[in-house]
């Protein structure tokens, strides 16, 4: 973006810019890219573990379109980028309808543009840390009494214990009907070292990082059951041919998608 659109701070480091960046995208600004760039000289594997978030949340659509699946809410959406997640479910139901919720009026803004013709999709502003507001723009979108699918990628690592993440999957968990599904990636401290570096980084940005432990993001989970190969580095879960990256190490987080129990 060469200029930013009214109401938006361009000088400080925005997650959803830094991300498209790492995704190779072009919706970001000089503070986005320095800000990325000292992640990237940290751990050099980011790009790949964005790439690989995203390889994953293409499986996992794959998987519950296939599964019956005809709703889903993706929170935390970020900007658009390729394949997204209206595209994977559209290629196996075209009845399948997506909503999108993000907090940043840039990714809502690029997200209505890119969608305004698009049928099936929606795109809302809502603040995950706002449950019963974020439910209720949703709830005019989706029908909670035949299954969902909330994805949560990539997002619940910048919600911290104050504003009570699990309380509010849980929320999200009795409001929907038997059969629907949680999905989800979750950064955790693998590297000590740099986890402490990118918490100094992102303490900068928009959202400071709330990094979790393996034992820490499987509770996420209560009342689901983890489909194999359950919570796991998000490329090997269940890889394919058309997604797999060779060579990466960039295993610093977790994936999992459960079944309502
Ligand atoms: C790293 S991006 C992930 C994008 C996408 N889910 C993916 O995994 O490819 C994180 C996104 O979460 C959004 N976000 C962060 N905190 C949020 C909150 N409290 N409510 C809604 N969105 C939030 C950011 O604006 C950003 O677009």
């Amino acid at each position: 973006m060469s200029q930013p659109p009214p109401g938006v701070d361009p000088n400080t480091p925005n997650v959803a810019r830094m991300y498209d960046y790492y995704l190779g995208g072009k919706d970001n600004f000089a503070a986005d890219r320095a800000a990325a760039e000292q992640m990237t000289s940290l751990f050099p594997d980011v790009r790949a573990a964005a790439l690989e978030n995203r390889a994953f949340l293409a499986r996992t659509v794959h998987c519950l379109a296939e599964a019956g699946i005809r709703q889903i809410v993706d929170i935390g959406s970020g900007l658009p980028t390729q394949g997204n997640v209206h595209e994977i479910a559209h290629r196996v139901a075209p009845d399948c309808k997506v909503v999108y919720v993000d907090y940043d009026p840039v990714v809502v803004a690029h997200g209505q543009a890119l969608l305004s013709r698009g049928e099936n999709v929606e795109v809302v502003m809502g603040d995950f840390r706002q449950p019963d507001d974020l439910l209720a723009k949703v709830s005019q979108e989706i029908d909670f009494d035949r299954p969902v699918a909330f994805l949560l990628f990539a997002l619940l690592h910048f919600v911290h214990e104050a504003d009570k993440p699990y309380e509010i999957v849980a929320q999200m968990r009795d409001l929907s009907a038997p059969g629907s599904y949680l999905a989800l990636t979750h950064a955790t401290p693998a590297i000590p070292d740099v986890s402490e570096a990118a918490l100094e980084i992102y303490k900068k940005a928009t959202a400071a990082l709330a990094l979790r432990e393996y034992e820490e993001i499987l509770p996420f989970f209560d009342g689901y059951e983890l489909l194999d190969p359950g919570l796991v580095a998000p490329r090997d879960w269940r890889p394919d041919a058309d997604t797999y990256l060779p060579d990466t190490h960039a295993s610093v987080g977790f994936g999992g998608v459960g079944r309502k129990l």
